[in-house]
């Protein structure tokens, strides 16, 4: 029910001009990650920020002929993150270090939970009212972090503030197609919880492919829980996910944008501030999310699930509780 909006993320009509900012954009998710949104013709000011290389990144793509104004933006020059943020509509942090063999996501907190802190500062004080979408692990991390410092400003919006799970959800339908022998593109598994290890739940009983069998399928969720670890070991010490996480990136933006410009029916999952299981004291939780104008338009509840995944949920809940706790402690402390 989400691919509606992935499927156009390239038209050609531009019904509003958005500003779009990438912080983090020299990196190896920012860099093909600009290239998508400068392919977005929805997007017609897309401005990159990183510590280092992002202008040379914007010079590059300037040179492509889509309708947007692409503008390099460095830490170095005065106000650069300031210019880089100002008015915008919609911000991607892909900002902070990637993991290496042998690590978890919640290892890379000790750097990453202060880049994205900082960059959130800069987010309330130069775009109080943009979307705001955290790519930085460890999300189920990140994102309160980013939350309890827009609270601390004043700013706020629970409606626009997003962790991206699209990765998890990408990953879903190629890994249900490769084992099932179907089309990848047409594959739709919602994918909740959070984006780490046993916190990614794919609801495998809401496809329908719900009658696989039980090792084929403990196998299949193992592995789109565990597929970042993959890319990870692959790589061998070169970080981790980049290309196909720069497509997740993209697609979940343009469903942002799509939403902004008021097109029926975006849903996506993401990691939001989310009712679902707040009673338990879990404030963050990803489920699809209805997109709109105003950022978040509805959350769905998770649906039927099958006793397996009401486990895994149980197993899920405990660490996510831990991890948000984690980042909200880090900016209240
Ligand atoms: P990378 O090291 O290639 O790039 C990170 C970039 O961030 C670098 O260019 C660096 O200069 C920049 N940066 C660091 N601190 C900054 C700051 N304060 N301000 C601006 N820019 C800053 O790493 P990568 O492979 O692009 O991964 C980036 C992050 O994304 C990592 O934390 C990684 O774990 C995460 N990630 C998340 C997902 C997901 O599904 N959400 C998927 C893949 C990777
Ligand atoms: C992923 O799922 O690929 C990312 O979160 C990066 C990682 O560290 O695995």
């Amino acid at each position: 029910m989400f691919a509606k909006v992935a499927k156009r993320a390239f038209s050609s009509s531009t019904a509003n001009p958005y500003k779009v900012t990438v912080l983090g954009a020299g990196g190896g998710i920012g860099q093909p990650l600009s290239l998508l949104l400068k392919l977005n013709h929805k997007v017609t000011d897309l401005r990159l920020y990183d510590l280092k290389g992002a202008a040379g990144v914007a010079a590059d793509l300037s040179h492509i002929p889509t309708n947007s104004v692409v503008k390099g933006f460095s830490a170095d020059a005065q106000d650069g993150i300031k210019n880089a943020l100002k008015d915008t509509d919609v911000v991607l942090i892909p900002a902070g270090v990637p993991r290496k063999p042998g690590m978890t996501r919640d290892d890379l907190f000790s750097i990453n939970a202060s880049i994205v802190r900082d960059l959130a500062t800069a987010c309330a004080e130069n775009a109080p009212h943009a979307s705001i979408l955290v790519i930085s692990n460890p999300v189920n991390s990140t994102v309160p972090i980013v939350a309890e410092v827009l609270k601390s400003k004043g700013v706020y919006n629970p409606k626009k503030l997003f962790g991206v799970t699209t990765l998890d959800v990408i990953r879903a339908s190629r890994f249900i197609s490769e084992v099932s022998g179907t089309n990848p593109t047409t594959e739709k598994v919602n994918v909740i919880g959070g984006h780490s290890g046993i916190t990614i739940i794919p609801l495998i009983s809401q496809t329908k492919h719900k009658l696989m069998e039980k090792e084929k399928r403990d196998a299949l969720i193992h592995r789109i829980q565990f597929g970042g670890d993959e890319v990870v070991k692959a790589k061998n010490g070169a970080g981790s996910a980049t290309l196909s996480m720069a497509q997740a990136g993209a697609r979940f933006a343009n469903s942002v944008l799509a939403g902004l410009e008021g097109e029926a029916d975006v849903i996506e999952p993401s990691f939001v501030d989310s009712p679902l299981f707040k009673s338990e004291g879990i404030e963050f939780f990803a489920s699809p999310v209805k997109l709109g104008p105003q950022g978040v338009e509805k959350i769905y509840s998770i649906g039927e699930i099958s006793p397996e995944e009401q486990e895994l949920l149980d197993k899920c809940k405990e660490t996510l509780k831990k991890n948000i706790e984690k980042g909200t402690a880090f900016v209240k402390s």
